[in-house]
């Protein structure tokens, strides 16, 4: 196995057990800090905070709608992809509003405005 396979197959097993683990519910519901525990789980591909390397897409300073709305159309196939539909399907639409709201309020990463 190449070592790029194993990191991706490293990365995936980790979100899906994250994602399991997301299932939980809440203590404090709509809490920031939820919001911030949950992202958390999405850092392993699009980079601390959101600030994602090379060609993958950042999260940080995406309009909390845009995201909602772009993990909707994973979740239900409209929009096609290798592994998001799979991660989209792992959060209710709840957690992923609290999701939206912790990257919506991040700065954009310097090198992409
Ligand atoms: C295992 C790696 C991985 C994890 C973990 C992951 N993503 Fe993704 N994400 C991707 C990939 C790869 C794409 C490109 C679409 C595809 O092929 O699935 C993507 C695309 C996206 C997009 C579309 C971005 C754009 O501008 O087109 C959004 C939004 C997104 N992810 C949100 C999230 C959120 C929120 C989380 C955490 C709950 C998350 N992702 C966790 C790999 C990941």
């Amino acid at each position: 196995m190449k070592p790029l396979t194993t990191r991706w197959a490293l990365a995936i097993g980790w979100a899906a057990a994250a994602a399991v683990q997301a299932q939980t519910p809440p203590a404090a519901p709509g809490s920031a800090q939820l919001g911030r525990n949950l992202a958390a789980t999405c850092a392993n591909c699009h980079g601390t905070n959101g600030n994602a390397r090379g060609d993958m897409k950042p999260l940080a300073g995406m309009p909390a709608d845009k995201l909602v709305a772009m993990i909707a159309d994973y979740k239900n196939g409209n929009q096609p992809a290798t592994i998001m539909h799979q991660i989209a399907k792992g959060y209710t639409d709840e957690q992923i509003r609290l999701i939206a709201a912790y990257f919506a309020a991040l700065p954009v990463p310097a090198a992409r405005k």
